[in-house]
């Protein structure tokens, strides 16, 4: 592939990260074993941050994460630790800047 066609790739998916505001991961469906709804109030200036932990207490793997987001306030989610294929996963949400948080965080296996 030439540079121009990778830059305009990666111009292209940062723009679909940046305004993505629902997030799954792995396979949505099967067998909803947790569920947290995060709400955060916002204050000024500053970035709203929550950790959202699962841990299976058997050997059943999860299959699917899913962010949505319930007050459009368009945070940043991420897969801290495991995930899809592993028995636990820790998702952290960072609000904008002076923003609330109000997600619900779906855990599928
Ligand atoms: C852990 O196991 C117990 C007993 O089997 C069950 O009641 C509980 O819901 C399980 N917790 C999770 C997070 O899977
Ligand atoms: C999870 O495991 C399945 C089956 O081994 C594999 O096909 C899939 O790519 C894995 N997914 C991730 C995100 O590692």
């Amino acid at each position: 592939m030439s540079l121009k066609i990778n830059i305009f790739l990666i111009c292209v998916l940062c723009v679909a990260l940046y305004s993505a505001t629902d997030l799954n991961f792995g396979t949505i469906g099967g067998q909803l074993v947790y569920q947290e709804q995060v709400k955060l109030g916002s204050l000024p200036f500053t970035v709203r941050v929550k950790n959202v932990f699962y841990s299976s207490n058997n050997t059943k793997v999860i299959k699917g994460i899913s962010a949505v987001d319930l007050g459009n306030t368009k945070a940043k989610v991420k897969i801290t630790a495991g995930g899809v294929n592993f028995t636990f996963v820790n998702v952290l949400l960072n609000s904008e800047r002076g923003e609330a948080l109000n997600y619900l965080v779906q855990i599928y296996a």
